[in-house]
């Protein structure tokens, strides 16, 4: 090879080196970019979540610790009046019935907000509670299999609960199904969670594409926050299933 030869294939080979540096440079960058767009976006996620369950917090006690006390005490006040007129008699029985619903309702709504049974017993004692009362009013059949005794942070399971609402909710207004079984299980300092459901089934990419429901996002939002993962496996008339593994 004549040494300008030599001289040409040296440069090829060097600019080429040098484009290679470049470019492995450039992917590098790109790549390190959208993992920190990720992790941002994931913590924004993370906060926002965490903001939401502390508001709720705040306003069930509020509704809960203050409003209670004060319509007991606006009750007390009108049972000590001493009317005699009927028709005075009669507004103080209305206004008390009414004071009664207002109670029953604070209650629910505080009850909605955070789970009073999910902070005193816990995850299984809520879930149960949950589904005993959709029991009367609904016509698919569930069944909640659980351990006992699965450890978990009240924050985890604030998020579990809402996960199961989501789910059990998603069922009886989607899926026109006869049954829906729910079986948690741990092993391995993992929980793993199972929602399989016989109904009508659909198509998840579409599903989850722009345009739909909060629901599902939610639902990995917060499978997110938990460090979990989730599957959902669901065909057009053959039923789902959701399955979710969050580490202990
Ligand atoms: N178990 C299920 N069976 C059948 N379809 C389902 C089931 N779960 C979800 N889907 C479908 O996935 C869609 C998206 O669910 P998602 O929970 O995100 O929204 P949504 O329930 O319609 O509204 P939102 O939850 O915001 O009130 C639903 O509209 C429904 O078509
Ligand atoms: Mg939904």
């Amino acid at each position: 090879m004549d040494p300008n030869e030599t001289k040409v294939y040296t440069a090829i080979l060097i600019a080429a080196g040098v484009l290679g540096i470049i470019l492995i440079f450039f992917v590098i960058t790109i790549i390190r970019h959208q993992r920190r767009t990720i992790r941002l976006h994931k913590e924004k996620i993370e906060a926002e979540i965490k903001t939401l369950e502390k508001e709720r917090k705040r306003i069930a006690s509020d509704l809960h610790d203050d409003l209670g006390p004060l319509l007991s005490a606006v009750k007390m006040h009108l049972h000590s009046l001493e009317v005699n007129a009927p028709d005075d008699v009669e507004l103080i029985t209305k206004s008390n019935s009414y004071i009664d619903t207002i109670l029953v309702r604070v209650r629910e709504i505080s009850n909605d907000l955070v789970p009073h049974v999910l902070i005193r017993k816990g995850l299984v004692s809520a879930i149960n509670e949950f589904i005993n009362n959709l029991r009367s009013v609904q016509a698919t059949q569930i069944d909640f299999l659980s351990e006992e005794n699965i450890q978990l942070s009240q924050e985890k399971e604030i998020h579990l609960f809402r996960i199961v609402q989501e789910i059990v909710n998603n069922t009886l207004k989607h899926a026109n199904a006869k049954n829906l079984l729910i079986e948690f299980r741990s092993d391995n300092n993992k929980l793993f969670m199972l929602f399989k459901d016989d109904g009508i089934g659909f198509n998840y990419p579409q599903a989850s594409g722009n345009g739909a429901g909060l629901g599902l996002k939610n639902i990995l939002s917060r499978v997110e926050v938990l460090k979990g993962e989730l599957y959902i496996e669901a065909k057009t008339l053959q039923g789902t299933r959701y399955s979710i593994e969050i580490p202990l």
